[in-house]
């Protein structure tokens, strides 16, 4: 099943072909660095961006394929959650080609696509023995990104109940809010990263979010967030110059071990807890293309003998249309297009 899909959510105009679980393009044209000097996402801007690439993102995914509009069985698009005003423009334009090619338009939640996104597949020529084919379910997903930080059980595709879920800030947005406290420029997260691999994190002290209170189900970020902006004044205080390029790597590096300790804690709590036949541990989202977050998930995967499954490259954890497509493939909706609209605050469940 050939599909074009569309994910205009947030900052990233995106369209990609597939064929069943197989990404054959996938062309992501981010809007981060216009976003970057507002330190966030202007809703106004990523509108009028994406309503001018999403014709030429298109255009680039089936010339990169090798495909034309009429070898498409499908369109499918992302409708929510995400940005409404971004939502509605790829949502438009997949009517638009659905109408064109005269094919079903498959309703997407971005959640979910970055749910199944690792079980996404390389072309064969560019498959080794790591790329799994078969899904085993049921498994567990982890998906933390820029908006959402959720932990799922997958019984199978499209059943799924929900483990833990944050009560205020996703894991991403925590990241990008510490990053841009020291004024590192957003998206906050990938530098975050470099920054803390050259810290010590001990060197400053932060309270791992509900530490002991795992057993509540739940991630939240908002305190920790408060206690790093603390910690920040209080050494301000004593040291005008502070943060040395020195303290900035060991503060990226104290914030991030205090926000990954949290994920670690509360997700090894609800394995042990759970009483499950799971195999398959699936992390996606941004923050999924993190070493360190990956280093620990895996190491928690393995003392549970849960095999670790992230996407097969890193450019499918961030927002992409890939992953929209496998998902329409693996859990398709088809539904009068008429009736499809974005949707920007659904839940997974
Ligand atoms: O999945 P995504 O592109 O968008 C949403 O669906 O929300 O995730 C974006 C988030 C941002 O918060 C960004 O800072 C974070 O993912 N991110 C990372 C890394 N790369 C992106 N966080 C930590 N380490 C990274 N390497």
């Amino acid at each position: 099943m050939t599909i074009l899909s569309i994910d205009t959510s947030c900052d990233e105009t995106a369209a990609a072909l597939t064929d069943n679980t197989t990404v054959l393009s996938n062309i992501v044209w981010s809007q981060a660095a216009d976003h970057a000097k507002f330190g966030g996402v202007m809703p106004s801007l990523a509108k009028r961006m994406h309503e001018e690439r999403i014709y030429w993102v298109i255009e680039k995914a089936l010339l990169s394929a090798g495909k034309k509009v009429g070898d498409i069985n499908a369109v499918a698009v992302t409708t929510g959650p995400g940005l409404s005003i971004a939502l509605g423009v790829g949502v438009e334009k997949a009517k638009e080609m659905a109408k064109k090619a005269n094919v079903p338009l498959i309703p997407i939640n971005h959640v979910e696509a970055h749910l199944l996104s690792p079980l996404s597949q390389p072309k064969p020529k560019n498959r080794n023995n790591k790329s799994k084919t078969v899904s085993k379910f049921p498994a567990f997903g982890l998906v933390v990104s820029g908006g959402n930080t959720i932990f799922v059980l997958l019984n199978g595709v499209g059943s799924y109940k929900v483990l833990a879920e944050t009560q205020d800030d996703a894991l991403g947005e925590a990241l990008d809010k510490a990053a841009r406290m020291l004024g590192l420029g957003y998206p906050g997260g990938a530098i975050f990263e470099k920054m803390a691999a050259k810290g010590n994190l001990n060197a400053f002290s932060l309270p791992v979010p509900l530490l002991g209170q795992e057993n509540r189900q739940i991630f939240s970020y908002s305190g920790l967030k408060t206690s790093f902006y603390r910690l920040i004044e209080s050494q301000k205080a004593k040291d005008p110059n502070f943060p040395s390029k020195t303290d900035t790597y060991n503060l990226a590096a104290t914030f991030q071990n205090a926000a990954f300790t949290h994920i670690e804690r509360v997700v090894s709590h609800i394995i042990k807890t759970k009483e499950s036949s799971a195999g398959d541990f699936y992390l996606g989202g941004g923050v999924a293309a993190n070493v360190e977050l990956r280093k620990r998930l895996r190491a928690i995967c393995r003392k549970h003998g849960l095999t670790f499954r992230v996407p097969y490259i890193k450019r499918l954890c961030g927002d992409n249309a890939a992953m929209v497509g496998v998902c329409a493939f693996l859990n398709p909706k088809f539904i009068d297009p008429e009736k499809i609209d974005r949707d920007p605050n659904v839940k997974l469940l």
